[in-house]
C-alpha cells in the first residue's frame, strides 16, 4: 500500500515539475500567473535527492511515537515546515533535527545524499549501528550531535573531511575504537565531545591543528598514554575533560600556556610527576580538579595566582610538603579538597580569609598543629581527620593546654588576637614544660639525696645494735594477713599496707628505681622495681586534687579491701611529710588493653577467645563494683584495663574520685567525656551512674570487636555512631577487626550477637541499656566455654592469701 500511494505522489510531483518548467519557459498569460506560482513554491518543494534519502532515512528509523507521520508521501510541505525536524534552503535539506523523539533504528548511510546538510540532531533518542560514515561527504555539515543514544562501531575517520565542522557531540554512546587522527583536518572545530563511551587508545598528537578548539572532552573512555605535549599549542581552549581514562604521563610543563584554560579536569588516570608551576600562573582557571592521580612533589607557591579559581581538587595524590599560604589569595574559592595526600606542616591561617568556602577536605594528611578556629567551626571533623597531629577541630581532639588561656589582654582586633593566640600559647606551654622538668629534676635529686641520708642512718642504728622497725623480713607478711600493717618511716612519712604478696618499706619504695608509665587525670603511674626485683606499680596523686589526710586515709582504707580478680588491687598507700600520695598497686606485665589492642604489630594477632575472655572477665570486675561495692567507676577506657602476664584484664582507676576533691573529680568527669567512653548523657549530668559505666564497657566491647579506638571512626564519628551507622546499612560485616574475620567462618554468631550486646550498652539512652549482670549473662550465653574457663580462674584467683 505504502508503494502504491509513493507512485501516485510521484506522478503529481513530477507533473508539478512539467508545470513549472512550462512556466519558466515563455511569457504567456497563463505563465504569468505560474510564475508567480513558482516564486511562491521555492523553498518548499524538496529536491528529488533530497527527497528520496529522506525517505531513506525514515526507512530505516524506528519511530514509534509516529513522529515521522508528517513525512508522508506528498513531499509537497517537507520543506515548509509539514516534514517534522526538516529545514530546508532552496530545497535542499539543510537542517535534519529530531532530538527527545523516541526514534530507535539507525541513521542511514544515505544521510549522505542530503549534500547541503549543515547540521544533524538526532541527540537523545535510542538510535543503535554506527554513525554513518557518509557524513564525511558532506562539505557543509557544522554541527553532528548524536549523544546519549546507543551508537556502536567505531569514529568515521572520513568526518575530518568535513572542512567546516564545528561541533561534534557524540557523547554517552557505546562507541569503541580509536580517535581518527582526521579529524585535525577539521580546523573549524569549536567543541568535541566523545565522553562516555570506550573509546580507547592514545590522543592522537594532531589534535593541536584544530587551532580554534575551545571544548576537549574525553573522559570517561579508556584513553591510555599520555597528555600530548602539543595540547599547550591549543590557545583557545576553554575546557579540557580527560577524567576517569587511563591516561599516564606527566601533566606538559608548559599547559600554562592555555591562557583561557577555565576548567581542568584530568581527574581519576594515573598522571604522575609533579605538579607544573606554569599551569598556577593560568589566571582564567575556574576548575581544576586533579583527583586520584599519581602526583607527586609539592603544591608551587604561587598558587595564589589562580585569581578565578572556584574549585581545586588535589584529593588522593601523593603530593607532599607544605599547603602554600598564597592559599589565602583565591578568594573566590568555593571547594577546596587536598585529602588523601601527605601534606605536612600546619594548616595556612590564611585559610580562614576565604569567605566563599562551603566545602573543605584536607582529611587523611600529614599535617599537624592547631585548626584555625574558623575552619573548625564551618566543617566537621570528618575534614580533617586521619591527620594524627592535627588539633582542635573536634571536642575529642583538644590541643595541648596546660592550663585554661589567662584572661585575654585587651587587644586591637579580634581577627589579630586570633592569629596570635596560636603562638601565645606554644610560648606559655614551653616555659611550663621547662618549668615542669626542672622541678622534676629537682625532685629526684632530692630523692636520692634523701634516700642516701636514711640508708647512712639505718646503717648507723644498725650498728647500734637496735632492732629495725617494722620493715622486711617474714614478719610483715604475716602481718599483711591482717589486713593492714602501718609503718611511719624515719623519713616523717606513713606506708600503711594491705595483703599482697610483695613486702617492701617506704625507704624500698623511695628508692626504687622507676620509669613513667602513663598519665591521668588522677595523676602519674610509675613502673617501679624494688631491690628485691619484684616489680609494682605506683601511682603518685595530684596533690591538690585529693582530699585532707583524714578523709582521705578512711577512703583509701575501703579502697584496699577490694578484692577481685578483675579489678586492680591496691596493695599500699605511702603519705609523704609534704603532703605527696602515693597508690601503690600490682604491676600489670601486658600494659593496657588499649596498647594491647592498638599498638600491637602487624603480625601479632587477637584471636576472638582471648577478646572474649577479656570481654567477660571486664564484665566481671565491673559487675563486682556495682553490686558488691556500690562502686561507680566513672572513667571505664580501655587505657586503664590493665593485662596481666595470662591476659586477664583488671580494672584500674575504680574508686579514685572518692579520693579527690569533688571540684577534681567533676574535672576527671569531663576529661573522660573526651576521649569516646562518655555516655551522652554525661554532657547534661555531669554525674556518672552504672548505666553511664554501661555506656563505657560497650564501647570497649566494640573495640574488641572493630579493633579501632573509639577516637578514630573513619568519618570522625566516635565508635558507637560509626557502628552503628554502618549496622543500619546492613554492612555488618565491615565493623569487625579484619582478622577476626579470618578466624573460623563459625565463630560468626558470636561476633554478631556480641555486637548487638555492644550496640544495646551504647543505646543513647540510659533507661534503654542493660544492667552489668545483664551484660554478663548474655556474654556467658554468647560463649559458654570461655565464661566457664574464666570462672575456674575466678575460683583460683579468689582464695585469699597466695
Ligand atoms: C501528509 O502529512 C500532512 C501533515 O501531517 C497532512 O496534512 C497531509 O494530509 C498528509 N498527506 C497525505 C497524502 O497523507
Ligand atoms: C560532554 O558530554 C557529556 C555527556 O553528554 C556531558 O555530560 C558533558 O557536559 C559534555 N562535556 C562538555 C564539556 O560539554
Ligand atoms: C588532511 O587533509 C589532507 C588534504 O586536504 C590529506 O592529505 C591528509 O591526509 C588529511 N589528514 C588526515 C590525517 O587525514
Ligand atoms: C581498556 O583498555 C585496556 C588496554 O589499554 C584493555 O585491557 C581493557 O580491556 C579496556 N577496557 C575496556 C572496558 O574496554
Ligand atoms: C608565570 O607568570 C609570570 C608572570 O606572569 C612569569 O614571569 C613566569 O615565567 C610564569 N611562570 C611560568 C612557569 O610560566
Ligand atoms: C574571571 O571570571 C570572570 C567571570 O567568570 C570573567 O569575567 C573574567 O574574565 C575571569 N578572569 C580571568 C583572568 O580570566
Ligand atoms: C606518604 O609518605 C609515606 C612515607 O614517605 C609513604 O609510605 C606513603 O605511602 C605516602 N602516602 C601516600 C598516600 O602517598
Ligand atoms: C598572596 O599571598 C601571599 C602570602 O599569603 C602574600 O604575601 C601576597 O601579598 C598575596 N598577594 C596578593 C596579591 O594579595
Ligand atoms: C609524617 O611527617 C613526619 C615528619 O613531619 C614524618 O616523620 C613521618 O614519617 C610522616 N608520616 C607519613 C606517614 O608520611
Ligand atoms: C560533616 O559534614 C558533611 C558535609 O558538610 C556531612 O555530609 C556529614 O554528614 C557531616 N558529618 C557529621 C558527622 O556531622
Ligand atoms: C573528606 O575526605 C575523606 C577521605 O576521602 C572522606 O572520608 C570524608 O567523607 C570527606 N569529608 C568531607 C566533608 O568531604
Amino acid at each position: 500500500m505504502e508503494r502504491h500511494r509513493s507512485r501516485h505522489d510521484h506522478a503529481r510531483l513530477l507533473l508539478l515539475l512539467f508545470f513549472l518548467l512550462l512556466a519558466a519557459a515563455g511569457p504567456s498569460p497563463a505563465a504569468a500567473s505560474a510564475l508567480s506560482g513558482r516564486v511562491q513554491w521555492d523553498g518548499v518543494v524538496v529536491t528529488q535527492a533530497d527527497y528520496q534519502a529522506l525517505r531513506a532515512v525514515k526507512h530505516e528509523l524506528v519511530d514509534s511515537l509516529g513522529v515521522l507521520r508528517s513525512w508522508n508521501d506528498s513531499g509537497y510541505g517537507a520543506c515548509s515546515g509539514g516534514w517534522a525536524g526538516i529545514k530546508c534552503v532552496k530545497g535542499q535539506v539543510i537542517a535534519l533535527q529530531l532530538p527527545w523523539k523516541g526514534l530507535g533504528g539507525r541513521v542511514s548511510e544515505k544521510i549522505g545524499q542530503l549534500r547541503a546538510l549543515r547540521k544533524l540532531s538526532l541527540h537523545d533518542n535510542l538510535l543503535a549501528g554506527a554513525v554513518p560514515y557518509s557524513l564525511g561527504f558532506l562539505p557543509d555539515l557544522r554541527g553532528v550531535y548524536l549523544f546519549n543514544n546507543r551508537l556502536a562501531g567505531t569514529i568515521p575517520p572520513s568526518l575530518g573531511n568535513c572542512p567546516l565542522l564545528q561541533a561534534l557531540d557524540l557523547s554517552n554512546n557505546l562507541l569503541s575504537g580509536t580517535i581518527p587522527p582526521s579529524l585535525a583536518n577539521s580546523t573549524k572545530l569549536l567543541r568535541l565531545n566523545l565522553s562516555f563511551n570506550t573509546i580507547s587508545g592514545p590522543i592522537p598528537s594532531v589534535v593541536s591543528r584544530s587551532p580554534s578548539i575551545a571544548i576537549l572532552a574525553l573522559d570517561h573512555n579508556n584513553i591510555s598514554g599520555p597528555i600530548p605535549a602539543s595540547v599547550s599549542k591549543l590557545g583557545t581552549l576553554q575546557i579540557l575533560s580527560l577524567s576517569h581514562n587511563q591516561i599516564g604521563g606527566t601533566i606538559p610543563s608548559d599547559i600554562g600556556e592555555l591562557s583561557q584554560l577555565e576548567e581542568l579536569d584530568l581527574s581519576f588516570n594515573a598522571i604522575s610527576g609533579s605538579l607544573p608551576s606554569s599551569l598556577f600562573n593560568v589566571s582564567s582557571l575556574s576548575v581544576l580538579d586533579l583527583e586520584g592521580n599519581r602526583l607527586d612533589g609539592e603544591i608551587p607557591e604561587s598558587l595564589g595566582a589562580m585569581r578565578n579559581l572556584s574549585e581545586l581538587n588535589l584529593k588522593n595524590n601523593r603530593l607532599k610538603g607544605p599547603i602554600p599560604s598564597s592559599i589565602g589569595n583565591i578568594s573566590g574559592i568555593d571547594r577546596l579538597d587536598l585529602s588523601e595526600n601527605n601534606f605536612t606542616g600546619e594548616l595556612p591561617a590564611s585559610l580562614a580569609n576565604l569567605p566563599k568556602l562551603t566545602s573543605f577536605n584536607v582529611s587523611y594528611n600529614n599535617l599537624s598543629g592547631a585548626v584555625p578556629t574558623d575552619l573548625s567551626r564551618r566543617f566537621n571533623s570528618s575534614s580533617f581527620v586521619g591527620n594524627l597531629q592535627l588539633c582542635g577541630f573536634s571536642s575529642s581532639t583538644p590541643c595541648p593546654t596546660i592550663s585554661p588561656p589567662p584572661q585575654a589582654p585587651p587587644s586591637p582586633s579580634p581577627e589579630q588576637s586570633n592569629r596570635h593566640r596560636g603562638r601565645h600559647l606554644s610560648t606559655k606551654d614551653i616555659v611550663l614544660i621547662a618549668a615542669g622538668i626542672l622541678l622534676a629534676i629537682l625532685l629526684i635529686l632530692c630523692l636520692v639525696l634523701l634516700c642516701c641520708l636514711i640508708r647512712k642512718r639505718a646503717a648507723s642504728k644498725k650498728k647500734n645494735g637496735k632492732p629495725e622497725k617494722a620493715a622486711g623480713g617474714g614478719g610483715i607478711s604475716e602481718k599483711a594477713t591482717a589486713s593492714r600493717d602501718v609503718e611511719a618511716g624515719d623519713i616523717g612519712g606513713k606506708l600503711v599496707h594491705f595483703d599482697g604478696p610483695f613486702v617492701f618499706t617506704a625507704d624500698d619504695l623511695l628508692c626504687a628505681t622507676a620509669e613513667i608509665m602513663g598519665k591521668s587525670a588522677y595523676g602519674t603511674a610509675y613502673k617501679a622495681s624494688l631491690e628485691d626485683g619484684n616489680q609494682v606499680a605506683v601511682k603518685r596523686l595530684r596533690e591538690k586534687m585529693t582530699k585532707g589526710q583524714k578523709e582521705f586515709e578512711a577512703e583509701a582504707g575501703v579502697l584496699g579491701r577490694i578484692r577481685h580478680p578483675n579489678l586492680l588491687a591496691l596493695r599500699a598507700y605511702y603519705l609523704g611529710p609534704k603532703g605527696e600520695k602515693l597508690l601503690v598497686f600490682d604491676y600489670m606485665s601486658m600494659g593496657s588493653l588499649a596498647s594491647f589492642l592498638h599498638a600491637r604489630g602487624p603480625e601479632t594477632t587477637v584471636d576472638w577467645p582471648t577478646r572474649m575472655s577479656i570481654a567477660i572477665g571486664v564484665s566481671r570486675g565491673l559487675h563486682h563494683l556495682h553490686a558488691q561495692e556500690n562502686i561507680v567507676h566513672g572513667n571505664l577506657t580501655s587505657t586503664n584495663i590493665l593485662l596481666d602476664d595470662r591476659t586477664v584484664p583488671h580494672i584500674a582507676d575504680f574508686g579514685l574520685s572518692r579520693l579527690m576533691t569533688s571540684s577534681a573529680s567533676t574535672t576527671v568527669v569531663a576529661t573522660a567525656g573526651a576521649i569516646g567512653y562518655a555516655a551522652p548523657e554525661l554532657a547534661k549530668t555531669k554525674k556518672p551512674t552504672p548505666k553511664t559505666d554501661v555506656y563505657s564497657l560497650g564501647v570497649v566491647f566494640l573495640e574488641l570487636l572493630t579493633g579501632k579506638s573509639p577516637s578514630e571512626g573513619p568519618n570522625g564519628e566516635d565508635l558507637p555512631q560509626w557502628v552503628a551507622s554502618i549496622v543500619k546499612e546492613e554492612w555488618t560485616n565491615e565493623v569487625f577487626d579484619l582478622e577476626l574475620m579470618r578466624e573460623t567462618p563459625t565463630i560468626g554468631d558470636e561476633l554478631l550477637n556480641t555486637l548487638k550486646l555492644a550496640l544495646h550498652c551504647v543505646d543513647p539512652s540510659p533507661a534503654a541499656r542493660p544492667d552489668v549482670e545483664q551484660v554478663l549473662r548474655q556474654l556467658e550465653e554468647i560463649k559458654p566455654e570461655v565464661a566457664a574457663g574464666a570462672k575456674d580462674d575466678e575460683g583460683k584467683a579468689e582464695s585469699p592469701d597466695e
